[in-house]
């Protein structure tokens, strides 16, 4: 049987590195040599579609692509209808980017999807994106990474339980104890809910400033908390938000046209996605 690899970015909260994190993770892996799709579940205005510079159109009307499949298709009630009848149907869900990696965006249809699933039996509340990735992904790909939403919600659960491993990405804070804390508990109370074993896979300390001595003493600190799933930090540089804005990650990015800040962020996220893939077991 096919199998994949998987993993997920969360943490309750949002603004910490999530959505960069996924996309430069996916692009690093594709350039590794794997066959990478990109689930976004998250879909805030950051969202991956935008950072792969695909605009897509809600009318169909105005400029960009409108999506003629959507990933809250997996959660509905017709799901099994549409699995079992259409034959092209990821290909129809799936968006080629510019950098490798194969993306499913967000769609406007999730908000409704967290809320039917509240009224699916608890037996199979979770596993609608498990099922998913078994019955379509995992013969076509062999790395996915969800983009989850910063919050506990059905659509969060079933990325958790589909990926099983999670990849957290912290930036200093004020509540920077507290948060390692919080994840913690949190990933062990979805695992004890959920029945499985969720693993924290990889922490990556990210947005840090060598000029700022909370970011450092941060870093310390979650290599003393985390010391074998840590990553490498993530320097603050203004080369992520800028190519962002232009739809395209850091490794789109000639070298010359990088701050030294800029080429430290794209290292860092090439040796975590190394240290990623060597955690990940294929499922
Ligand atoms: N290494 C970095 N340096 C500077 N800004 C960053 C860095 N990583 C992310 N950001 C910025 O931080 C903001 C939040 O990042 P994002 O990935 O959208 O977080 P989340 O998905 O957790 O909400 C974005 O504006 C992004 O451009
Ligand atoms: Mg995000």
């Amino acid at each position: 049987m096919a199998s994949v690899k998987r993993g997920a970015t969360y943490v309750e909260k949002g603004g910490v590195g999530k959505t960069t994190s996924a996309a430069h993770i996916a692009v690093a892996a594709h350039n590794m040599g794997h066959e990478v799709l990109l689930i976004d579940l998250a879909g805030t205005q950051n969202d991956l579609a935008t950072h792969f510079g695909i605009t897509i159109s809600e009318d169909g009307e105005t400029n960009g692509v409108s999506i003629d499949a959507p990933i809250s298709a997996v959660f509905g009630d017709d799901w099994a209808f549409l699995r079992d009848n259409i034959d092209d149907l990821l290909d129809r869900m799936t968006f080629s980017t510019d950098e490798g990696p194969d993306l499913i965006p967000a769609d406007p249809g999730l908000g409704g999807a967290d809320n039917n699933l509240a009224n699916v039996p608890l037996e199979e509340r979770y596993q609608k994106l498990d099922g998913f990735v078994e019955d379509l992904v995992a013969d076509a790909y062999d790395l996915v990474i969800f983009d989850l939403p910063g919050k506990e919600d059905n659509i969060a659960l079933n990325g958790l339980f589909a990926a099983r491993s999670v990849v957290a990405p912290l930036k200093p804070g004020a509540f920077e104890r507290d948060q390692l804390q919080k994840l913690d508990a949190t990933l062990a109370e979805i695992s004890a809910d959920l029945n499985i074993d969720l693993g924290l896979t990889l922490v990556i300390p990210t947005i840090i400033s060598s000029r700022e001595t909370l970011s450092e003493s941060f870093v310390d600190h979650v290599n003393s908390e985390y010391p074998e799933i840590v990553g490498e930090p993530v320097t603050k540089t203004a080369d992520i938000g800028q190519n962002q804005n232009a739809g395209r990650t850091l490794y789109a990015v000639p070298d010359d046209e990088l701050y030294a800040t800029g080429k430290r962020a794209r290292e860092a996220y090439s040796a975590n996605t190394e240290q990623l893939l060597t955690q990940l077991t294929d499922r």
